[in-house]
């Protein structure tokens, strides 16, 4: 399937991030040294994606908006939505109706963190190997708290279930997903639940019924956070620091990114990172940059 846009939810109640969230969007609160933001942009970006709908509440709209803009210095196209109300993840896709007239999206939570050695290729070939809806799953400790996969011993999909108390499937279900064209058309079919949202679950069914459903597998080599509550925050922001500063390399750097998927040339790169004030971030990208070019010229 060829996939060229993709959505970050960011809206929600972050109930359990209260009371931090009384006030602010926990997409804009520090993971380690960038906002939450940055990770599931990273994410698209990394897939080739660069025409992107972020979808927020009305009330945090202006500021995110400020923190990505119209997302020309990364080479990418930004736009905005806003939910009025969080009715669920499925909303994405009747929200975002006008962004993606039908046509397969990835859309991502943003809350959500992942990061893997290789992920561009994986995340890349998923979009090509996809047909309907595609979902990416990694192992959990407690499947009581996430969207579980149960699968044959051949690996073919036998349920998903949200939030199953007895499982013995640890397959968790990320906050990452492709979904072709008619996923806006399923969205609109489905029913509230007893929580009163529309569910992930459900959309994913719509397609489990027509057989055009796959995943991919993340292995222990990859890491996947959801970032909504406060002990997983402060958790993965530990993570991030001690990948950073033992490898001196930048998790989620979006000028990192844009550069190596050639989304922004090197005078771009180059002009961006001049303007940034002098810090830990600015010093780590110069140094990307000039061991980059020392290894390309060898
Ligand atoms: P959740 O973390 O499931 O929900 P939440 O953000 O309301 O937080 P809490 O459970 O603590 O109350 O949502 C996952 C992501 O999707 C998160 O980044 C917010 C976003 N989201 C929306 O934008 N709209 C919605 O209707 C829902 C349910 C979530």
């Amino acid at each position: 399937m060829k996939v060229t846009k993709g959505i970050i939810l960011a809206g929600g109640t972050g109930s359990r991030l209260y009371p931090l969230t009384i006030a602010a969007n926990k997409q804009l609160f520090p993971l380690y040294n960038k906002p939450v933001l940055y990770y599931p942009l990273s994410l698209l970006m990394l897939a080739g994606i660069r025409d992107i709908l972020i979808i927020s509440t009305e009330k945090d709209r202006s500021t995110i908006q400020e923190l990505l803009g119209d997302g020309e210095r990364l080479g990418i196209h930004c736009s905005y939505a806003i939910q009025q109300a969080p009715r669920g993840l499925p909303d994405a896709f009747i929200v975002g109706e006008t962004f993606l007239q039908n046509e397969p999206c990835m859309l991502v939570l943003g809350d959500n963190f992942l990061y893997g050695a290789d992920l561009s290729n994986v995340l890349q070939t998923a979009i090509q190997q996809a047909s309907g809806a595609h979902l990416f799953v990694h192992h959990v400790e407690d499947p009581s708290a996430y969207g579980i996969m149960t699968v044959d011993a051949h690996g073919s999909i036998q349920s998903i279930v949200e939030k199953p108390q007895n499982s013995q499937s640890h397959l968790g279900i990320i906050g990452l997903y492709i979904f072709d064209g008619n996923a806006t058309v399923y969205a609109k079919q489905l029913h509230p639940s007893q929580r009163n949202e529309l569910e992930i679950v459900d959309l994913i069914r719509k397609y489990q019924t027509n057989d055009t459903i796959s995943y991919s597998q993340f292995g222990r080599g990859f890491t996947w956070y959801d970032t909504g509550n406060p002990d997983d925050l402060l958790e993965v922001g530990n993570f991030v620091r001690t990948i950073e500063t033992k490898q001196g390399l930048l998790v989620a750097s979006l000028e990192e990114i844009a550069l190596r998927q050639h989304f922004i040339s090197v005078q771009q790169f180059e002009r961006q990172v001049a303007d940034m004030p002098n810090g830990v971030y600015k010093k780590t990208l110069i140094k990307f940059f000039n061991e980059t070019n020392a290894s390309n010229t060898h």
